[in-house]
């Protein structure tokens, strides 16, 4: 094993605390898997409102203050634990949580369900800022900070402020992972101040974007290594039209930007033990995933019968997921002779088209707007397809669980998608999924019938990918071992 790393690991959303996506899981899954590495790790998020009571908080500092902007912010501190199994053995990491009533206290985590919050850059920036006055209370200073997306984009900007000044953490590094450069933590110039960036950093360079702030774009710069949660994704980020307008910024990085998939928590996702199914299955014997497609059925109040293909969909409902080119398309599809079943919640519109396919195919069209964890787990289970046609992905993370419950996905070639999903080909019966070429209504709609057909007409070569599917693996601790080596590069 490498030397034994102290690690921050800043997120703004952690399973089993907070979660609206990926991000949630990862904020998880990696600091387990670093802690069964042997790394000190120790995660630090904010306290939501909705953070559930049944979680134990202990305040560990009643009151910190934090230096921001000319102003002293008060906070408190709570400390809880997370655990989890990692190759059998329990890990457990420490969670710390910035506590502070008017930022955190609120209906959502970055908006109130139509508009983000205004002051989400001093929301974030703040929780960035605290997180060194945490170190500094608790005098145990990390090796390595590690941000993730714009929320924490300032920590590593932060880091290096202090570095300037006389400061306690004169050997730290850090490490800024992109999960989503889409979000970029946009703000009007006016936050620079109580930011505490100065005018000679609020240039294209750094801080300065079209005008305004852009937390995301100057976190890169300052940050001694970025990545992003997979090869694909990082590729696309240093081209124009795959990097949200920030291509010269991950270009400028060189060999300090580079590509990391994220795993699979296979703890969580294993249909031979998921405690959320009906019936639970392997590879060798596929008898409770019938079972979980029944049960799942009958939730949604379609017909239940076994011999129709059952396409899932668990997804933030947002213009990243492709709807904008799939809702005209899904007449098509459901006019095809199978079952659909949607999982999702976000934008209005896009509730609102389900809402009118499911008046017009009651029979074909399962929806249901709202998140919910077991929902999910026996979506990804009890499915025969999975349908992801992101305009972009990042690394995607429901592909993957659909491959673990052979459940196969039917993805867009972009980002994390194309480095998990293969091609189905008939000729030399490879492949694990079905590929949508191009983001538009033709190329989901012959995509989708290659995979019901193949249901169909070629159950054989469904079984196989199925089989194939389900020995797949994209293992955290491969993830883990990378992101140690990005951390040894910072301390060099
Ligand atoms: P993204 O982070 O872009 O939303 P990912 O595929 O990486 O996409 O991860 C999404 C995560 O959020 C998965 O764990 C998925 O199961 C979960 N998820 C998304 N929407 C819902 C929902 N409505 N209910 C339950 N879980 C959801
Ligand atoms: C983001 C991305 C998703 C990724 C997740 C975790 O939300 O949209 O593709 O899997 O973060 O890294």
């Amino acid at each position: 094993m490498s030397e034994s790393l102290r690690i921050i690991y800043a997120a703004s959303e952690v399973e089993g605390f907070s979660k609206s996506g990926g991000l949630a899981d990862v904020a998880r899954a990696l600091p387990l898997h670093l802690k069964q590495l042997g790394h000190d790790v120790r995660i630090v998020t904010p306290f939501y409102r909705s953070i559930p009571d049944s979680h134990v908080t202990k305040t560990v500092i009643p009151s910190l203050g934090v230096p921001l902007g000319g102003e002293e912010i008060w906070c408190a501190v709570r400390e809880s634990e997370m655990s989890g199994t990692v190759e059998g053995e329990t890990v457990s990491v420490p969670v710390y949580f910035i506590e502070h009533e008017h930022y955190f206290f609120r209906r959502g985590y970055y908006d109130d369900g139509m508009l983000e919050y205004p002051d989400n850059a001093a929301r974030f920036g703040f929780f960035s800022k605290s997180i060194l006055q945490l170190c500094r209370a608790l005098n145990w200073i990390p090796d390595i900070f590690h941000a993730n997306d714009w929320h924490t984009a300032l920590l590593p900007y932060y880091l290096n402020q202090a570095q300037e000044e006389a400061s306690e953490f004169p050997e730290s590094g850090s490490v800024l992972t992109i999960h989503n450069s889409g979000y970029q933590g946009n703000a009007p110039g006016t936050f620079r101040n109580s930011l505490e960036i100065p005018p000679e950093y609020f240039v294209p360079e750094l801080f300065e974007d079209h005008g305004e702030l852009n937390l995301l774009k100057g976190g890169i710069s300052f940050a001694d290594q970025v990545n992003t949660v997979s090869q694909g994704y990082a590729e696309e980020l240093t081209t124009p039209l795959g990097s949200h307008g920030l291509h010269e910024i991950y270009t400028d990085k060189g060999y300090d930007f580079s590509g990391i998939l994220n795993g699979c928590d296979y703890e969580d996702w294993n249909p031979e033990t998921d405690p959320n199914l009906p019936g639970r299955f392997s590879s060798k014997d596929l008898a409770g995933k019938k079972v979980c497609k029944q049960k799942l059925q009958q939730t949604f109040g379609l017909p239940e019968t076994s011999t129709v293909p059952v396409i899932g969909m668990v997804s933030r409902l947002t213009w990243q997921k492709g709807f904008e080119y799939l809702i005209p398309a899904l007449p098509d599809i459901l006019r095809l002779n199978v079952q659909l079943i949607v999982l999702g919640s976000g934008e209005l519109w896009i509730a609102n088209s389900f809402d009118q396919l499911k008046d017009q195919f009651p029979q074909k069209l399962g929806w249901k707007n709202g998140h919910d964890n077991y929902l999910a787990h026996l979506i990804e289970a009890g499915s025969d397809l999975y349908l992801m046609p992101s305009l972009y992905e990042p690394c995607g993370l429901n592909q993957m669980y659909s491959l673990r419950y052979g459940t196969l996905p039917i993805v867009r070639k972009v980002g994390g998608l194309k480095d998990t999903v293969i091609n189905y080909d008939e000729s030399n019966q490879n492949g694990n999924g079905f590929i949508i070429d191009d983001p538009n209504e033709e190329a989901v709609i012959n995509a989708v019938e290659l995979a019901v057909n193949t249901f169909y007409k070629k159950p054989r070569n469904f079984s196989k990918m199925i089989d194939r599917a389900m020995k797949q693996r994209f293992t955290w601790k491969a993830a883990a071992e990378k992101y140690v080596v990005l951390y040894q590069k910072t301390l060099n």
